[in-house]
């Protein structure tokens, strides 16, 4: 086997906690929990519930399986999934000096005779590849963010005989799948349920902790901070609605804190939604969020006006920002297609790139943290997207999910246009300053 010894860094490990160590374990014999043929990790972010399971699952799976087998590794979105497990795991393997071949290209690692398949859940061609697959294991981090036809999918491909499954996540809604199917039915479904806090990771000191708390509200700061699966319900934004003029900023503004570069978001309309368009500028460092300008537009318009206007909004933004990207609405191939045309032939320099399109929960609680601390910003001129964090609410009628309420009133393109103009950077944004 082709082996490539890179020289990353090293994982600095600290002392292990009891529930750090509870995970760790677990599937060995002797522990109590051998039987169980699941573990899910849920609580509190930075509990230290994703550097635990890593190392549980590279332990059991070389440890179980000498000779070699196939096995699943899953994130939100195959972004996510590189950031957030790929890279530690990578450096956990440095220190534990074991030698690995990762295959950046096709996503996949070698370790030993296995292989470990990488799928980021949000997309239809990871599920459709996982139909495929023979797995004596599978590990999904923040698995509360899969859709469950994902999840379905990946235990059904853990065939081989004495295969686990590792799932780790933040708590959502009482009604979500993961909490009604597996850990109310944990018994039945045989599963271990470990339940984690930030006092579980004692890498974190006080102080981190506390700037922690600081960072999310309401139903966010419920599941986030202290680990609960609470409902949502209500206005989506409370914080914003409460004061709306605490985020909205002028040119004044503006002049003392200058946007180093930004990024539009769009969002097409249909028959009933509207046109939107958000370009969204980042101050140094990415300190600050700001929307700073937008379109906005109800009335049906043929391609040929959309492109122009698309046009006029760019030539508008890049006349005072540099702004080098925009994410569209990947539902939308044709009228992306039709843009991208456009703009090659107004000789525009703009990279027209697909949304993400990932947990709309995720994309919320982006804003809602940004929102707590103090980093997100709007412009006065921004009107359409102002009424829409105000007026935003929870479906009540689908209290399973939270599903914000879309009956024809609420703006919902606003907020998906703004979303896309962020999506793509906001899990590398939001903890700045606080680490
Ligand atoms: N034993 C350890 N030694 C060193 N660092 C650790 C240890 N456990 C956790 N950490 C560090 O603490 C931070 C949070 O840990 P981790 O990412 O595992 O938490 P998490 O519970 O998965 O958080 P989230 O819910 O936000 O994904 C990370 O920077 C991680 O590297
Ligand atoms: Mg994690």
């Amino acid at each position: 086997m082709r082996r490539i010894l890179k020289k990353n860094k090293a994982f600095t490990f600290q002392p292990f906690s009891q529930k750090q160590l509870k995970l760790l374990n677990w599937w060995r014999e002797g522990s109590p929990n051998h039987d169980k043929d699941m573990i899910i990790a849920d609580g509190s972010i930075r509990s230290g519930k994703t550097i635990a399971c890593i190392c549980s699952f590279l332990l059991f799976t070389q440890e179980t399986f000498k000779d070699g087998e196939n096995f699943i590794l899953a994130g939100k979105t195959m972004g996510a999934l590189k950031k957030n497990v790929v890279k530690p795991m990578i450096q956990i393997l440095t220190a534990w000096g074991w030698t690995y071949n990762y295959n950046r290209s096709e996503n996949y690692i070698e370790i030993g005779n296995s292989t470990y398949y990488m799928y980021g859940a949000n997309t239809e061609a990871s599920q459709d590849a996982l139909q495929g697959l023979t797995a004596a294991g599978a590990y999904a981090d923040e698995a509360a963010l899969f859709p469950q036809s994902f999840i379905d999918q990946m235990i059904g491909r853990c065939s081989v005989e004495g295969a686990k499954i590792f799932m780790n996540c933040n708590p959502e809604s009482p009604h979500h799948y993961i909490k009604i199917e597996f850990i109310d039915k944990a018994m039945e479904k045989n599963v271990y349920h470990l339940h984690f806090t930030m006092n579980d990771n004692l890498s974190l000191s006080q102080k981190v902790k506390d700037r922690f708390k600081r960072m999310f509200t309401g139903v966010f700061f419920k599941r986030f901070i202290l680990g609960l699966w609470v409902a949502s319900d209500g206005l989506i934004y409370q914080q914003f609605a409460d004061s709306p003029d605490e985020y909205i900023i002028d040119d004044e503004w503006l002049k003392e804190h200058p946007i180093v570069v930004g990024t539009i978001g769009v969002d097409f309309g249909g028959n009933t939604s509207a046109h939107s368009f958000k370009f969204t500028g980042f101050t140094h460092g990415f300190k600050e969020v700001v929307t700073i300008m937008e379109y906005y537009r109800h009335e049906r318009i043929n391609p040929d006006q959309l492109n122009n206007d698309f046009i006029d909004f760019v030539k508008r933004v890049q006349s005072k920002y540099k702004c080098y990207e925009a994410y569209c609405d990947s539902a939308e191939q044709t009228l992306i297609s039709g843009i991208e045309s456009a703009v090659i032939k107004a000789g525009i320099t703009i990279d027209i790139k697909n949304a993400i399109k990932g947990p709309i929960n995720d994309r919320i609680a982006f804003y809602n943290s940004m929102m707590a601390q103090g980093r997100y910003k709007i412009h006065k001129s921004c009107t359409h997207l102002k009424s829409a964090f105000e007026e935003a609410v929870y479906d009540e009628k689908q209290v399973t999910k939270d599903v914000r309420l879309d009956d024809g009133m609420m703006d919902i393109d606003s907020l998906d246009s703004q979303e896309y103009s962020t999506e793509y950077i906001q899990d590398d944004i939001m903890y700045i300053n606080v680490v």
